[in-house]
């Protein structure tokens, strides 16, 4: 993340402002009380121009999370996917990150957000691999957390709210105190969830598995995309809960992520998957994505929203 984008506008309830004004008061709801829902998004320039990947579905999951909190987003859908494409306009940006956030702002202070106005703020920066250029060749080196995501009846799963991310981070820390690139969690039965930003798939005898939706994990938009990928180049994926032993017993494991786009796993709490590195199954699927998302061959699924 670029803290030093000075030179940059941010999109704040309709209007660009200066990087360095685009604040909020310090009794704001979403301060307190992680009062927030958001979407990570990223575009990438190509060929043919600059393409924000599946504008449509980020845009769509935004209000989505929205609705479970209540939480009215004063916008259209169709001006929120403008206003996002705004952004890296004005920005002129190519390739970049961006980040939709709607919360609560100030009003009253209490844990009843009702009252409290709703504010949507747009930002984009440029921003290289999530888990680095050398995981996303070689691997990366994980440990599965001793915390759990929260059963289905504490935090929606589905919702991308900010509040979520405080259990990620514990994951996160965790992780990267005990020399781990990142986490995975487990649900609260203790069934393989996601990583901490990362939705993950194991390869079995060439089957891809990835854990359904019931296991407290979040309706990836790349996990969506990689399920398509991988049947039309005729790889049978399956959608079920998964046991934590065979992470480490799998032939290959990776994760997808708008972040962390498609990377791969080389060890799991210091044990070796497959063959140590990149297996063949995710380098196909990493550079299928790649030649997507990079206009080299046809956007035959309409995921590429040119700006
Ligand atoms: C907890 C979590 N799981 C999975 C993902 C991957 O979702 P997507 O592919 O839509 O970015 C993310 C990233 O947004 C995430 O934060």
């Amino acid at each position: 993340m670029a803290w030093d984008d000075t030179a940059s506008k941010v999109w704040m309830d309709g209007e660009f402002v200066d990087w360095k004004d685009a604040t909020i008061h310090s009794l704001s709801h979403v301060v307190h009380y992680g009062t927030s829902v958001f979407e990570g998004i990223r575009a990438y320039n190509n060929e043919n121009g600059v393409a924000v990947f599946r504008l449509k579905e980020h845009v769509r999951r935004l209000f989505d999370s929205a609705k479970i909190y209540k939480i009215p987003i004063p916008f259209t859908e169709e001006e929120i996917a403008e206003a996002i494409k705004d952004t890296v306009r004005e920005n002129g940006l190519t390739s970049c990150y961006i980040r939709p956030i709607v919360f609560r702002g100030y009003g009253e202070l209490g844990v009843n957000p009702l009252n409290c106005p709703v504010n949507v703020v747009i930002a984009a920066w440029e921003w290289g691999s999530y888990l680095g250029e050398e995981g996303m060749a070689n691997g990366v080196d994980i440990g599965v957390s001793s915390w759990r995501k929260p059963a289905p009846d504490t935090f929606p799963a589905l919702a991308k709210c900010g509040a979520n991310y405080m259990n990620s981070q514990l994951a996160k820390i965790e992780a990267i105190e005990n020399g781990f690139d990142e986490a995975i969690m487990l649900d609260y039965t203790g069934y393989v969830s996601e990583g901490s930003g990362e939705n993950i798939f194991l390869v079995e005898d060439g089957v891809l598995h990835t854990p359904s939706l019931g296991s407290s994990n979040l309706k990836g938009i790349t996990r969506d995309s990689i399920i398509k990928v991988a049947g039309d180049l005729g790889m049978e994926v399956i959608e079920e809960t998964i046991v934590r032993e065979r992470l480490y017993l799998a032939d290959e494991v990776f994760f997808t992520g708008t972040a962390a786009e498609v990377t791969p796993i080389r060890s799991i709490d210091r044990k070796v998957i497959g063959i140590g590195k990149r297996g063949p199954i995710a380098e196909k699927i990493q550079s299928t994505f790649f030649d997507i998302v990079e206009g080299k061959v046809e956007d035959k699924y309409g995921w590429l929203d040119y700006i």
